[in-house]
């Protein structure tokens, strides 16, 4: 039931705090990452020297944010392989290969062909999935499950920041058992305060978003910059653009720009510039703020979305959009927020059904 929402994408954006802290709840033991679901399975993580993280659409985009974390966290080379794409090659896995696919339907054909194929060559397999019991957790050897509760809309949107979440809870759980994080107390401080820290984003920000897409309702295309865990939000703001309000969209890795997309830059076109936080690595941010005059200079109409008491963003950009102090890894959960809001109200402001767009299906069960 939607309640009193005007679609079930908005009551889905809106549910995200809880999304999160369900997700969570019942996986952090004092001031370490336990998951229950994966007792049992050290030996597993302390043996394999691979992981590839397998997907499709926004899932797959969770998983790139799962790479970042992962490697960082349990130190174990993580490769992102759409499935569609890993199941029609010959890819080198074996027993010492962890393959982790993403679902939030459990139901996606490619990726149950995938897990499939994984299994059949010897890897072993963990999956993270929203819907109990459905068939690609029965096909995995492990699963561990987001508790976003049932998404409706097409869009996956809370379902994505639990996949986050979950990637997040992985990466430390893997970290601890082999020793790689010795002290995770800042990071589950950080987890713990997500709910409230998207929360603050749903609150501060609605509006002025929404005030935004209503004042670019004719806008024929957007792009979307981030690097470092921005990148794959920034592919994640693009495709929900795509998906429903059915305008040209664009996401890039910000370091990509000059090896071609800065030629796409014209006066007027709209960029969103995920900046991540100066506190993270004052290299990266600098870069991407050089970024941002770059594009800038040629015209872009530049939407930022920066944290709080980022002063260096303000001389270069047409818009700010504020998130929260977060923890490199969690700023993602913030960013991707006011991004979902913009594709939900520009699409309300060309007056299209956000919850059921065209030519899509919420569970895409044929390969
Ligand atoms: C995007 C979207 C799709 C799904 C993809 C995978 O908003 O909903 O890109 O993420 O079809 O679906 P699941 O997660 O059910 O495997």
């Amino acid at each position: 039931e939607k309640g009193g929402w005007s679609s079930f994408m908005a009551k889905e954006v809106a549910e995200q705090p809880e999304a999160v802290a369900n997700t969570i709840r019942g996986r952090i033991q004092g001031d370490q990452v336990v998951i229950p679901e994966l007792d049992g399975l050290d030996e597993l993580f302390l043996g394999i020297n691979r992981i590839i993280i397998t997907a499709c659409g926004t899932a797959a985009y969770s998983a790139l944010v799962g790479k970042y974390a992962i490697e960082q966290w349990a130190r174990i080379p993580v490769d992102v392989e759409l499935a569609h794409e890993f199941r029609y090659r010959d890819p080198v896995i074996g027993d010492d290969t962890l393959v982790v696919s993403i679902s939030q339907s459990g139901e996606t054909m490619d990726t149950l062909m995938a897990v499939k194929y994984a299994s059949e060559r010897g890897a072993r397999t963990l999956s993270i999935c929203n819907t109990q019991g459905a068939t690609i957790p029965r096909e995995s050897d492990a699963v561990v499950y987001t508790h976003a509760g049932p998404e409706v809309a097409v869009a996956s949107t809370k379902a994505f920041s639990a996949q986050i979440t979950a990637l997040l809870l992985l990466g430390l759980h893997m970290g601890r058992v082999r020793g790689s994080v010795a002290d995770a107390s800042a990071d589950v401080a950080e987890l713990a305060a997500l709910p409230e820290k998207i929360a603050k984003v749903l609150e501060s920000e609605q509006e002025h978003v929404t005030q935004l897409a209503g004042w670019m309702a004719d806008t024929r295309s957007v792009l979307f910059l981030g690097r470092h865990v921005g990148f794959p939000i920034a592919l994640e703001g693009a495709l929900k653009l795509k998906e429903i309000s059915y305008i040209h969209a664009e996401g890039f890795a910000a370091g990509e720009l000059k090896h071609g997309p800065i030629a796409l830059i014209e006066p007027g076109q709209p960029v969103f510039v995920l900046v991540p936080s100066p506190r993270h690595s004052a290299v990266v941010h600098s870069k991407v703020v050089s970024n941002i005059q770059e594009i800038r200079a040629r015209g872009a109409r530049v939407i930022v979305v920066a944290e709080e008491g980022d002063a260096a963003v303000l001389p270069f950009a047409d818009e700010v959009i504020r998130i929260p102090l977060a923890g490199a890894m969690f700023e993602p959960l913030l960013a991707v927020v006011p991004l979902q809001i913009f594709a939900m109200a520009l699409a309300t402001a060309k007056g299209l059904d956000v919850d059921q767009p065209r030519n899509l299906a919420k569970s895409v069960t044929v390969e």
